[in-house]
């Protein structure tokens, strides 16, 4: 059977649901079929009820493409989880890997090394200017509850820890990020006793607009209304936002919306937290999607595309002013493995292959073909409701009447782990060797930053075919 990728019946997997086992034909026997049986009946699969689980085997991955056990090649037109964004097998990244384990592996983070400063140096070269101070942790997840942390700290003695967060998002999925997503994962976590201290606002989804307004009329409504939050809430300490909502339909919110963020958050005295773990490392276009409106956060996390995804590295990159108070107050909070040297190294090589090989213009550039491209897929399939995205960040949002915008989808579906129609759609691509995510209404679209525009029309071509599917069932 082919592997049942992004999310297929009871397939609640994360952005988009990848079904892979990565391994070698020598561990593995050369078969699909024992490894997953292994992997299937003794490891967990995320994020989805564990019956039907059939992880596929992939033994190489190079470029834009990876391979299965059975000599399947695929275009990887998601990054994976829209975080192999130099694509597969780079070799400088490979190097400094190999260069830092037969260095100096570990040290505890209570010492530095070469490999931290030189990542220092780099980061203060790329990141917004404000940002000078930063924490190194091991997945997205960590670098969001460490900015949490950071900013509670920051305004303990004035009593204010309650953090605004927006319903349609995706922060991680420990206690307190799984707390600030609004998406349906918080929902089983749910539980007396989780972290509390979260208050949600409206989002900038402007195709399915909260106050059903259009914008430029609405006056940006939506953040607005986080003003009249902070003001009536009290004890709000910090706003976070993915500048652009990845898993959840790659939503750019209008022009003037993160600019007005900036100000209204600076007017009320708490801190502006940029959620950047998918947005970030050139995936729109912009070293970081804040740039596009010239926004400078209090707080920036990251992690994904910071190595490519080769090793798991994240930063929580602060403000002056929150380094400043650190230097006084105490900073409680640490791991085992921050600042890991085997994954700074790393991290240092993948920010030198975005600049030699000029990978943030290239995004820009690129994503108008891939964005013209997707538009053309618009005009010709009636089930496609809206395109929208910058750089290599797209959605395609499909709906089964295109003018109610009404959806084939919920997130009870996603919650129950039923097959959804943009979930058929990315697995008809999977037929075709185009491997995509899909997420409840859309497909997300996110080829590595190295793609060419061969890759890029050989994955729009499997769409097209694939889309008959949903062309089919929609109602106009
Ligand atoms: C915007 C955003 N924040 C946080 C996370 C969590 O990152 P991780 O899975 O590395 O913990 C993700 C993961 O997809 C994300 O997209």
């Amino acid at each position: 059977m082919f592997p049942d990728f992004s999310d297929g019946a009871e397939n609640q997997s994360p952005p988009g649901g990848i079904q892979m086992v990565v391994s070698t034909p020598k561990e593995s026997e050369g078969k699909s079929g024992s490894g997953t049986q292994i992997t299937r009946e003794y490891n967990y699969g995320t994020w989805r009820k564990q019956k039907g689980w059939t992880p596929k085997m992939i033994v190489s991955a190079e470029g834009c493409y990876f391979t299965d056990a059975e000599g399947v090649r695929y275009l990887d037109f998601s990054s994976q989880l829209m975080c192999s964004n130099l694509g597969h097998g780079n070799r400088a990244v490979i190097d400094a890997i190999k260069r830092q384990a037969e260095e100096l592996p570990y040290i505890s983070p209570e010492f530095t090394t070469d490999a931290r400063v030189r990542l220092t140096k780099k980061l203060l070269e790329v990141l917004p200017g404000n940002l000078v101070k930063f924490f190194y942790g091991t997945s997205g997840t960590e670098a969001n509850e460490a900015a949490v942390k950071m900013t509670r700290m920051y305004f303990q003695k004035e009593g204010k820890f309650k953090i605004i967060s927006r319903y349609v998002s995706y922060h991680g999925a420990t206690a307190a990020s799984i707390a600030l997503t609004g998406d349906q994962r918080r929902y089983t976590s749910e539980t007396p006793g989780h972290a509390t201290g979260v208050v949600r606002a409206p989002d900038p989804y402007c195709y399915r607009c909260p106050f059903g307004l259009r914008y430029p009329e609405c006056g940006i409504a939506c953040v607005e209304y986080v003003d009249y939050i902070i003001r009536h809430e009290g004890n709000v300490a910090g706003v976070i936002v993915e500048p652009i909502t990845g898993t959840n339909g790659v939503i750019v919110p209008p022009d003037g919306y993160m600019q007005r963020l900036r100000e209204i958050t600076k007017d009320n005295g708490v801190f502006l937290i940029a959620d950047e773990v998918m947005s970030g490392w050139g995936r729109s276009g912009e070293w970081f999607a804040v740039n596009r409106w010239k926004v400078e956060p209090d707080i920036l996390t990251t992690a994904k595309g910071i190595t490519g995804a080769y090793v798991p590295l994240s930063l929580t990159a602060t403000s002056h002013e929150i380094a400043e108070h650190f230097e006084e107050n105490m900073f409680s909070h640490g791991h085992t493995y921050e600042a890991h040297p085997l994954t700074l190294l790393p991290a240092v090589a993948a920010i030198e292959e975005y600049q030699k090989k000029h990978l943030i213009e290239k995004a820009a550039r690129d994503g108008k073909y891939l964005g013209q491209r997707l538009q053309e897929l618009a005009e010709r399939h009636r089930s496609v409701g809206d395109v929208r995205g910058a750089g290599m960040f797209w959605a395609v949002e499909i709906v089964k009447n295109r003018k109610t915008r009404e959806a084939f989808n919920s997130r009870e579906d996603k919650l129950e782990g039923r097959q959804t129609v943009a979930g058929r759609v990315a697995q008809e691509m999977g037929k075709n060797g185009v491997y995509i995510n899909s997420w409840i209404t859309h497909l997300t679209v996110a080829p590595p930053l190295i793609a060419t525009r061969e890759d890029i029309d050989r994955g729009i071509d499997a769409m097209d075919r694939a889309l008959r599917i949903s062309d089919e069932l929609a109602e106009s």
